[in-house]
């Protein structure tokens, strides 16, 4: 078992931003939530978070990153604990913080930062491994990197042993030059760290509290400190530029796409496709070039998702057609249904199996049943509609009368004519017609034909 621990408090300066960084996205997901999906992965016995800046808004996004992960399967459901950090005094002062939580625990606790979001769960186990097989009181994970500016540097004994960290603000020409980085990942034994917590001091370029001596004071207290290398300079940088934040941005995008087309999906144009790290596609599914897929969405096997299109926590299932510059957002479509071109659905509209929504239309919380038709230019909101329901061009449900929202229902097999206004409340009866032109104030009984327009003084508004 372990612990793991990550920081989170910092605001991020070098961000030029109000939004603390650890809140800002790639692939979809805040970057915490990233470096959260790596912990989960390690199925420890508590996460702890330090929280400062924006701490609710931190803390949010960690339990909702927690439950999608829950959601979609992860056997670990670890105690999720949060810390405050209502100052920050730098990244020893955000353990220090957290002494309490600490104190009493046994397992090793892996120490994360926020901000490093490509850190891969195999590669902490492995440092743990090592942790364990050493005997270490603490275990620096480093790489070696061609440009190190900017990291704490790793000297080394004489002997190539570990000797102690350096900030690049404290370091002299010499230490410097050294490409060995503290990348803020760490393996320790909670009660050295404990112990070595209380040596700290800000007597340093930044006057913080830095995490990065702790291991240094451990040696003078005669417990051992190892060094994991790890090989891979690629999945442990920290992100403190918006420049860092695109490139890697792309790279976890790229990796989702490879993903997805090694598994049968085609993925004409790499390039400008978008898909968010928890989308699932099925087999054999074409998605043509600037699509942007996101949420949670699932897309089923054998479908197409033409150009221009965003799909955002949708279900579709099989065999679906997505037609150009479409725009859909938390909808369920049953399979052979096809949407679009242009068309926009949105808040839980359901299209059922073989149902056709075409050009220009809009639906709103709708149901709409097998093999129903509403092919152009149509506003479909509070509304159920039955199976082979068609509905002519430029039909609205007026579901609003100003102060309410009010349903309108069309049974199976009516069909409505073109530019039709159902005044709801209102209901069709299964079979009926509206003749071109209607304004249905009224519910219409099975197998009627209603026509025209009923615009007469009803009262005086004021
Ligand atoms: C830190 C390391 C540096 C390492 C680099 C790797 C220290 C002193 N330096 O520097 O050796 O090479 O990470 O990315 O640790 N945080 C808090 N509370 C604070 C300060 C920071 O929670 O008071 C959090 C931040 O939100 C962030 C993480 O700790 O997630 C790292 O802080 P950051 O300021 O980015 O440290 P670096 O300067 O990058
Ligand atoms: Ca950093």
């Amino acid at each position: 078992m372990t612990d793991v621990m990550i920081l989170a408090a910092g605001l991020g300066t070098r961000m030029k931003s109000r939004r603390a960084k650890v809140l800002h996205e790639i692939a979809g997901l805040p970057l915490v939530a990233h470096v959260l999906r790596a912990a989960f992965k390690l199925a420890p016995e508590a996460i702890f978070t330090v929280v400062g800046h924006q701490a609710e808004d931190v803390e949010r996004a960690v339990r909702e990153a927690a439950a999608r992960l829950v959601e979609r399967g992860a056997a670990a459901q670890p105690a999720l604990q949060f810390v405050l950090q209502s100052e920050q005094r730098g990244t020893g002062h955000a353990v220090m913080v957290a002494r309490e939580h600490l104190k009493g625990r046994t397992s090793p606790l892996i120490l994360l930062a926020g901000d490093g979001p490509m850190i891969k769960a195999e590669t902490l186990n492995r440092l743990t491994d090592v942790h364990r097989a050493e005997g270490n009181a603490a275990t620096v994970l480093t790489v070696v990197m061609d440009d190190p500016t900017g990291y704490g540097r790793i000297i080394r004994d004489a002997e190539g042993r570990f000797a102690r960290i350096v900030e690049q603000k404290d370091g002299s020409p010499a230490e410097l030059a050294v490409r060995e980085v503290c990348v803020s990942i760490y393996c320790f034994e909670v009660a050295a760290l404990l112990a070595a917590l209380d040596h700290l001091n800000t007597d340093n370029a930044q006057g913080e509290y830095y995490v990065t001596d702790v291991p240094a004071i451990m040696l003078e207290q005669g417990k051992r400190v190892g060094i994991f290398c790890h090989t891979d300079p690629e999945e442990v940088p920290g992100i403190n530029t918006r420049i860092e934040l695109a490139e890697l941005d792309r790279k976890l995008r790229t990796a989702k796409l490879r993903e997805l087309m090694l598994a049968g999906v085609t993925i004409s144009d790499p390039a400008t496709t978008y898909i968010d790290l928890d989308v699932e596609i099925g087999q054999d599914t074409i998605i043509h070039p600037q699509v942007i897929i996101e949420g949670l969405s699932r897309i089923g096997a054998n479908c197409t998702i033409h150009s221009w299109t965003r799909l955002r926590n949708v279900t579709i299932e099989d065999e679906v057609t997505i037609r150009n510059s479409t725009v859909i957002e938390d909808c369920l479509i049953h399979t052979r249904a096809s949407v679009g071109p242009f068309a926009r659905l949105r808040m839980q509209a359901e299209i059922g199996e073989q149902a056709a929504i075409g050009n220009f239309v809009e639906v709103k919380k709708s149901k709409i049943g097998k093999g129903t038709k509403a092919s152009h230019l149509t506003y479909l909101g509070d509304a159920t509609l039955g199976d082979d329901v068609n509905i002519g061009a430029g039909t609205v449900t007026c579901n609003y009368d100003g102060v309410r929202k009010h349903e309108t229902i069309i049974e199976d097999g009516a069909r409505i004519g073109s530019d039709t206004m159902l005044v709801a409340p209102v209901r069709i009866g299964h079979g009926s017609k509206t003749g071109a032109g209607s304004v249905v104030t009224k519910d219409v009984p099975p197998d009627s034909l209603v026509a025209g327009v009923p615009a007469v003084i009803k009262k005086k508004l004021k």
